[in-house]
């Protein structure tokens, strides 16, 4: 039995992508976050609709199926939803605690990271967060599942957990 799980929430597929990557190299569990109502599948809208990525707004999100006090070591991996963390992470670290445990956290984007580590800092006062991966994918439209950053250091990111 593992004692690492990874946990991500993706929109587009980007954040699962390395979430399945990182599950892989360190032979580990994985939950993924969904909201409970769908976001639309108009990217525009919901870029548009979260505008106001406060750290308060959140959103409800499904119940997990995971025991987390089975996990000493967590990989957080989100995109980034308007300068932070997605409100499904936020309202996911709001409900669960992740206390004294191992942690490193990334966030997927396109080139404006924004506040998105200080919002894991927020939301994890009591964890130990070993690593912080900036994930940069393209902002192009048609190719934004490109990634940019170079798997050599997401290896490092990983190895530091
Ligand atoms: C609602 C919304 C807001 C976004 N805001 C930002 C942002 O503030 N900074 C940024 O670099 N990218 C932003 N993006 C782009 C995504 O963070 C980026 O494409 C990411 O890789 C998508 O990850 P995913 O495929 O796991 O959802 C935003 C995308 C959406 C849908």
């Amino acid at each position: 039995m593992t004692d690492t799980l990874v946990i991500y929430y993706s929109y587009t597929g980007n954040s699962k992508k390395v979430a399945l990557y990182a599950k892989d190299k360190l032979n580990a569990d994985i939950l993924e976050l969904e909201p409970k109502i769908p976001f639309s599948d108009d990217y525009d809208k919901v870029v548009e609709e979260w505008q106001n990525n406060d750290i308060k707004r959140d959103v409800e999100i499904k119940e997990i199926d995971k025991d987390l006090s089975q996990y000493k070591k967590i990989v957080l991996i989100t995109c980034t939803w308007w300068y932070g963390i997605s409100p499904v992470m936020k309202k996911f670290l709001k409900d669960y605690d992740l206390s004294n445990k191992d942690i490193i956290v990334a966030s997927s984007n396109a080139g404006w990271v924004g506040h998105c580590f200080r919002d894991y800092k927020m939301l994890l006062p009591n964890s130990n967060i070993k690593g912080e991966l900036d994930l940069l994918f393209s902002a192009n439209d048609g190719e934004r599942d490109k990634m940019l950053t170079s798997l050599g250091e997401v290896d490092s990111w990983i190895e530091k957990l």
